[in-house]
C-alpha cells in the first residue's frame, strides 16, 4: 500500500511526462496566462514549460528585491518567473519532493541564469510538511508561493504551520490551489489518479478557510477563481456531483488582525506608484483600489496594506482610536432583529 507521499511522487515523477496528460483543468489552464506573464516564460526553458502542473497565477505584485519560497516547485516554472519578478537583488527558493521534477528544474538553472544576467534562484528536495529538515532560519521570507501543491498534502495543517514559521511579520503566502464544493467523499480520496490530478486532496472551501484561521491567518482574502473543467468523461462520471474550484489566496501573517471586517472609520488611498500597476491595486477579489480615490476600508484591509510590503504606496487615513460596529458590506452584519417592541420605543420588558 502506497503512501499519499509515494502516489504523489509516482504520479509527478513517472506517469506524466508533459502538461498535456493530465485529464482536467485542475492543474494548468494556458488561457488564463496574462500578457506580462507571457512575457516572462519566453524566457523559460521549453522543457520546464512542457512540466508545468500549477492551476493558477502565483506573482503577486511588487517582487522586487524580495526572498521567495515555492512550495512544490516541479520543474521550476514559477521560480523562473519570480526570478524575474524578484531580480538581482532578491532570491527564490523551490522545494520539491518528487526527484525527476527537481532534476529537470536543476538542469536548466545555468541556462536561466545566463539568460537573466544573474544566479538567484536554487531548489532543494523536501517535503512541505517538515520543512525544518532543510534548516532554513524562520521568519526569513517576503513571500511563499505555491501552484497546484497544497491539495495533495496528507498533513494541511503542517504545511500551513511552517508556512507561519518561515514568513516575516507582514509577509504572505499567496498561494493558487484545488478546492471543492463538499467534502471529497473517502471512496474519491482514496483513488490515485484522482489524487494525484488534484481533486482527491481537495478540500472543502469552507474546510480550508477553518484550517486557514487556526494556523493563525485570521482573515484568509480570496484572490481569484475559477470551476474547473474535467475534460475526461469517465473521470467526470465519477465525481458527479462535486464541483471543483482553481482558486488563488493571499494570507497575510500579521498580528492584530480580527475574525471579522470590523469598522474603525479608516480609509486609504493608492498612490498608483506600483509599476506593474499604477491605475488600480487588486488586493483581493473585492478591493480592487482605483488609484488616487479615497477607499474605505475595514481595521483588517487597513492592516493588510499599512504593515506589509505595500505599505509606502498607500496614504493612511484614520486609525484605531474609534469602533463603529461591523464594517458595512462585508459578510455576516448585526446578528439581532432590528425590529420589535424596542425598536418601537417599549424599552425593557
Ligand atoms: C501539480 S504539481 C505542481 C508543480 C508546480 N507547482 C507547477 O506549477 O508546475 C505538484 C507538485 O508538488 C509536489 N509535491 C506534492 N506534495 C508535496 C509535498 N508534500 N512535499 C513536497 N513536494 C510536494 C509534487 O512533487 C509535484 O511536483
Amino acid at each position: 500500500m502506497s503512501t499519499p507521499h509515494e502516489v504523489v511522487q509516482d504520479y509527478y515523477g513517472r506517469q506524466l511526462t508533459a502538461t498535456e496528460d493530465l485529464k482536467s483543468t485542475a492543474c494548468c489552464d494556458a488561457s488564463r496566462t496574462p500578457a506580462w506573464l507571457r512575457a516572462l516564460l519566453g524566457n523559460i526553458h521549453p522543457e520546464v514549460l512542457s512540466r508545468y502542473y500549477g492551476c493558477g497565477l502565483v506573482c503577486p505584485p511588487l517582487l522586487e528585491g524580495c526572498r521567495v519560497l515555492d512550495l512544490g516547485c516541479g520543474t521550476g516554472r514559477d521560480a523562473y518567473a519570480l526570478s524575474q519578478l524578484v531580480g538581482p537583488r532578491g532570491e527564490v527558493l523551490g522545494v520539491d519532493m518528487t526527484e525527476e521534477q527537481l532534476a529537470v528544474a536543476e538542469r536548466h538553472r545555468a541556462y536561466h541564469a545566463e539568460r537573466f544576467g544573474y544566479a538567484n534562484v536554487r531548489f532543494e528536495r523536501g517535503f512541505i510538511e517538515k520543512l525544518e529538515a532543510l534548516d532554513l532560519p524562520p521568519a526569513s521570507f517576503d513571500v511563499i508561493v505555491s501552484n497546484c501543491v497544497v491539495n495533495l498534502s496528507p498533513d494541511k495543517p503542517a504545511v500551513l504551520k511552517q508556512v507561519v514559521r518561515l514568513l516575516k511579520p507582514g509577509g504572505e503566502f499567496y498561494f493558487a490551489d484545488v478546492y471543492a464544493d463538499r467534502r471529497v467523499p473517502a471512496a474519491v480520496r482514496d483513488d490515485p489518479v484522482l489524487y494525484g490530478e488534484c481533486l482527491g486532496g481537495a478540500l472543502y472551501w469552507n474546510d480550508f478557510l477553518r484550517l486557514a484561521r487556526a494556523a493563525g491567518f485570521a482573515d484568509p482574502r480570496l484572490v481569484e477563481d475559477r470551476p474547473i473543467a474535467l475534460c475526461d468523461a469517465e473521470l467526470a462520471a465519477r465525481l458527479e456531483p462535486i464541483r471543483f474550484f482553481s482558486a488563488t489566496w493571499r494570507l497575510f501573517r500579521l498580528e492584530g488582525l480580527e475574525d471579522a471586517c470590523e469598522d474603525h472609520g479608516q480609509a486609504v488611498v493608492y498612490r498608483g506608484s506600483i509599476a506593474s500597476c499604477p491605475a488600480r491595486f487588486d488586493l483581493d477579489k473585492h478591493h480592487r483600489i482605483e488609484s488616487g480615490r479615497v477607499f474605505p476600508v475595514c481595521g483588517n484591509t487597513f492592516r493588510m496594506l499599512s504593515e506589509s510590503r505595500f505599505g509606502p504606496h498607500f496614504e493612511l487615513i484614520g486609525d484605531f482610536s474609534r469602533h463603529y460596529g461591523l464594517f458595512a458590506g462585508c459578510d455576516g452584519g448585526l446578528p439581532f432583529d432590528t425590529e420589535g417592541p424596542a425598536a418601537a420605543g417599549s424599552g425593557c420588558c
